[in-house]
């Protein structure tokens, strides 16, 4: 089922800023969604009060729709949903389980609720749960990671549900978008092409490397944590693959992990720091305004649907 997310959503194009721990503050959410997109802030490294100011500091950039993104994992995912649903935010998307338990209160709020899903059993609970939409994204994407592709889960989970899908992982232009929209996605969540927009306020460091790396440059780590992550290949990744193969425990690798995604974010050490980005960076080589890249994007995307003989 082809959705209006954008009617939905109450945004001009099917485009979703992907939440990134540390990264999409007030300056990257407001640019994106002043654009016509759908920035999304992220919590993991927030409070609650933290949570409600970057969300004031949303408001005066920009009136337009934007999102709130709780990673349920989080020991202060309570205190978060209380503040998102006291700022009565249009939109949340969650990560890393199920957001049933507080959908009351999301709906009490009228809060669109946006899923993360990365498999058709997990994605099916969140439609149960009323997820408004679920976002099926691929083991290509940046961040913490499932164990399925883009191209393999989109469909499975289109065919699954009677919810619209927005599909992430790996998609950076028009092409990637026009391909999920032929298997069903109704929209397009991007990460890895927004760290090096203009206003996106990660260490220059950290675009640098974005913009350098090549198709085969990212890994995943931690996976015998069961929170594999997808990161460039760097002195830190190495160090854990070290580990893992010589069946580290956790409370090991854990404390290799603690601090090292601001370690690259905040103080541009690329190489002991975690720098999450997806397969997809190998495509991604220039800076541009939020504005440029949704513009660019959808133009192509558009441009490939109407020449396409249906
Ligand atoms: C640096 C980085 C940090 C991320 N942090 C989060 C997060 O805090 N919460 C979340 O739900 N997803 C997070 N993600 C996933 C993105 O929101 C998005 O779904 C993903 O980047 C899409 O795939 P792409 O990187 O191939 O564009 C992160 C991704 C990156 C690259």
């Amino acid at each position: 089922m082809y959705a209006d997310i954008c009617g939905m959503l109450g945004i001009q194009y099917p485009i979703i800023q992907g939440a990134m721990a540390w990264i999409s503050d007030a300056s990257l959410v407001s640019a994106v969604s002043e654009a016509g997109g759908l920035g999304v802030l992220a919590t993991g490294h927030l409070d609650a009060e933290g949570c409600v100011k970057a969300v004031k500091e949303i408001r005066e950039r920009t009136d337009k729709p934007f999102a709130v993104n709780i990673m349920l994992l989080s020991q202060l995912a309570d205190e978060l949903v209380q503040a998102v649903c006291e700022e009565k935010v249009p939109v949340v998307t969650t990560g890393a389980g199920s957001p049933g338990k507080y959908m009351k209160s999301f709906k009490d709020a009228n809060i669109k609720v946006l899923p993360v899903a990365p498999s058709v059993a997990i994605a099916k609970r969140m439609e149960k749960d009323g997820a408004d939409a679920v976002i099926a994204e691929g083991c290509e994407s940046g961040g913490h990671v499932g164990k399925i592709t883009t191209m393999a889960l989109v469909p499975q989970v289109v065919d699954a549900l009677n919810i619209p899908v927005i599909a992430a992982g790996g998609i950076a232009d028009g092409r990637g978008m026009a391909a999920c929209r032929m298997l069903g996605a109704s929209a397009f969540q991007v990460g890895t092409r927004f760290l090096v927009a203009n206003e996106c306020t990660v260490h220059p460091n950290y675009k640098a490397r974005i913009i350098k790396a090549k198709d085969i440059d990212t890994t995943t780590t931690g996976a015998s944590t069961g929170h594999p992550v997808r990161v460039i290949r760097n002195r830190l990744a190495r160090k854990f693959e070290e580990l893992e193969k010589n069946n580290a425990d956790t409370s090991e690798l854990d404390a290799l992990g603690r601090g090292a995604l601001r370690k690259a974010v905040v103080e541009g050490d690329i190489d002991n720091g975690s720098v999450m980005s997806g397969q997809i960076a190998g495509l991604v080589n220039r800076e541009q305004s939020a504005g440029e890249i949704i513009k660019e994007m959808y133009s192509q995307y558009k441009a490939i649907l109407q020449g396409m003989d249906f």
